[in-house]
């Protein structure tokens, strides 16, 4: 559940896109691929099977969270309001808001169209009262509201920690956007990852049952579908680091030997050890993410962590004078 981007239905402009990515990330050293190509029908289910994992605790200690200070986070919600939901990839947070809120309309955006009308349906039913508007977008470049909640006032929701997979400067590109967006009196609710052992760390990310890995290599599988690569998938294996100088996770394919790879018509090759950086996950101190928030125009109003200090909720107040 919230997987950042849900199934993605494939455009040609996105498969552009993607092609371009890959050839530019598979030039640079270190080699690199963004991370929201993992998310096609495959790589999101693996997501959600990575969510259940007993060493991802990320998801399950969020849900904690809701629930047992959904009251306090929905009163941070002015009545009436719109509820935003980037990267809307799966209801189940969202329903814990409305169940204790006075919403009068809720918005997911989402780049993959069918899931949010599936989404959008099921929403209408189960809460009669609540206009639900889906925007198909991509919620990291500027998009514009639906005219109809243009007089309601507005709250953000980002839970997940999907602002961990931005570097900080995107996560500040984020926020500004979102304030610029949301307009002035609003609230934005998000969940972000805390810093902690990085055996912890280690083990979410390593996970025994080598669910990560696929999830790690399914870019590669990708790749040789879409692009016409010839990925060979044991001659890769996935590793992920703890960068402690930058607070992040890394996510990294290694090359178990020196090898040539073709790709687009391209030939990239690899040294034995050379890695291809695929995901960053940052993990936050409670004051490192409310400075990050104050430089992009939010003043922190609340916020909520579990017993063990593992994850926490933020609710953001739009700071009138940025
Ligand atoms: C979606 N995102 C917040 C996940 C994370 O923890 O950074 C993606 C993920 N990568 C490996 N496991 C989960």
């Amino acid at each position: 559940m919230n997987a950042p981007v849900k199934v993605r239905t494939e455009t040609h402009s996105e498969d552009h896109s993607f092609a371009q990515d890959v050839r530019t990330g598979l030039s640079q050293h270190p080699k690199r691929l963004p991370p929201k190509y993992f998310y096609d029908a495959a790589g999101s289910k693996l997501f959600e099977q990575i969510t259940l994992l007993p060493e991802y605790y990320p998801t399950r200690t969020e849900l904690r969270i809701l629930r047992d200070h959904g009251a306090e986070i929905a009163a941070t919600i002015p009545p009436n309001a719109a509820l935003i939901e980037f990267g809307a990839g799966g209801t189940t947070k969202a329903r814990l808001l409305m169940r204790q809120s006075t919403l009068a309309a809720y918005v997911p955006v989402d780049i993959s169209g069918d899931f949010l009308n599936e989404q959008a349906e099921a929403l209408r039913r189960d809460f009669p009262g609540l206009a639900v508007y889906p925007v198909t977008a991509d919620f990291t470049a500027p998009f514009a509201l639906p005219p109809e909640v243009r007089d309601m006032p507005k709250a953000g929701f980002f839970p997940g920690s999907t602002i961990g997979n931005f570097d900080p400067h995107e996560a500040s590109a984020f926020l500004r956007g979102a304030r610029d967006l949301l307009g002035e009196g609003a609230t934005l609710i998000v969940g972000v990852d805390l810093e902690k052992d990085e055996r912890v760390l280690s083990a979410a990310y390593n996970d025994a049952a080598g669910v990560t890995a696929r999830f790690n290599l399914n870019v590669l599988v990708r790749i040789n579908r879409e692009l016409g690569g010839n990925f060979d998938l044991s001659g890769f294996r996935h590793r992920a680091i703890y960068n402690r100088e930058r607070h992040r996770i890394e996510m990294h394919l290694i090359s178990r030997k020196a090898q040539t790879v073709r790709v687009l018509g391209r030939a990239f090759s690899f040294r034995a050890g050379e890695t291809i950086h695929t995901e960053s996950s940052y993990k936050y101190s409670l004051a490192r993410f409310t400075a990050l928030a104050q430089g992009a125009g939010w003043q922190p109003r609340a916020r909520w962590t579990d017993a063990d200090g593992m994850f926490s909720v933020h609710a953001l107040e739009a700071d009138d004078d940025a």
